[in-house]
């Protein structure tokens, strides 16, 4: 595996692969990889000739009361797990590179799904997606994948990614994977480094009300309200104070009142000790009744 850190290196490691017409395949990541990255890159590295994992803290998308200083880093430990499971090329470029004096662009996709949960101005707020897209823009322009992986994980983040691909004819295609949990069904994340092992307990919660949600639908309920009522419920049982619990489309993240056969996204944020935590489920009316 090689490592490269310019756009320039980038551009001359991918020549003879795109010369060649093989397929190249990309997985955006702000490092610190966990098995949630590990499960991209390996799926990447059976659908692709050539894969590609880019590392890259982007500040843009870090509100003023986050701390990007604080953002866990180890490049090192990347590398050796990137190469593990077979990644051909490791782009980790400094801010210098992306940002250079003079940046003054952005690419934006519309309110409607950057200013509605996590994008909210009282949680992390529009601009957070603003910069989600900026960066994720440029990574496609200068890898130009045939194939870019993300995680189920962050929903809202697939979904605005998606539309921008869609919306400005980006030649790619957006596979959008399953959430990796740890055995605690913890949603895997480089922010759980952030926890201590009393928190990690309480963080069980999360998922725990969700798969409650889960059920509850499986077992009849309809009302989306009662839903996310019974998960906010359950996290406060457990010491956990919700910022959002919220139901909506999982396509174009409209809010829905009552399942209505089609595909919705039950997305919770949370904070956990110094971690704001994320996690969600997608669930859909049994078909038995949309008949
Ligand atoms: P990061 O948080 O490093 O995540 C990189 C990719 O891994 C994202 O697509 C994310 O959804 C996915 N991922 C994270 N945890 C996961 C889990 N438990 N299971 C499955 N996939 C998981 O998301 C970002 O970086 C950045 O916003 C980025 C897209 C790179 C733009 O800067």
């Amino acid at each position: 595996m090689r490592t490269v850190a310019t756009k320039d290196e980038l551009r001359a490691a991918l020549a003879p692969a795109r010369r060649e017409g093989s397929r190249i395949g990309l997985v955006p990541t702000m490092g610190y990889f966990h098995d949630g990255h590990l499960s991209l890159m390996r799926r990447a590295r059976e659908d692709c000739d050539v894969v590609v994992v880019s590392v890259f803290v982007n500040p843009t998308q870090f509100g003023p009361a986050e701390n990007l200083d604080a953002y866990p880093r180890d490049l090192e430990r990347d590398r050796e797990l990137a190469a593990g499971v077979g990644v051909d090329l490791l782009w980790a470029p400094d801010a210098e590179e992306m940002y250079p004096e003079g940046f003054a662009s952005a690419v934006e996709v519309d309110a409607s799904l950057t200013a509605v949960l996590d994008g909210d101005p009282e949680r992390r707020g529009p601009s957070h997606f603003r910069g989600v897209t900026t960066i994720v823009a440029k990574l496609f322009n200068s890898v130009q994948p045939e194939v870019a992986y993300f995680g189920r994980k962050d929903a809202q983040q697939a979904v605005v990614i998606e539309r921008m691909a869609r919306d400005l004819d980006f030649p790619v295609r957006v596979e959008v994977l399953p959430t990796v949990r740890g055995a605690d069904g913890v949603a895997l994340s480089s922010r759980n480094s952030y926890l201590d092992a009393g928190e990690r307990e309480r963080a069980t919660a999360i998922s725990r009300a969700l798969r409650t949600a889960e059920r509850a639908v499986a077992d009849g309920e309809r009302s989306t309200a009662a839903l996310t009522e019974r998960i906010a419920a359950e996290l406060r049982e457990a010491g956990i104070e919700p910022e959002y619990v919220e139901a909506r489309d999982a396509g174009d993240l409209t809010p829905v009142s009552e399942l209505n056969g089609r595909p919705v996204l039950v997305a919770v944020a949370a904070p956990v000790g110094r971690a704001r935590l994320i996690d969600n489920v997608v669930v859909t009316q049994p078909e038995t009744e949309t008949k």
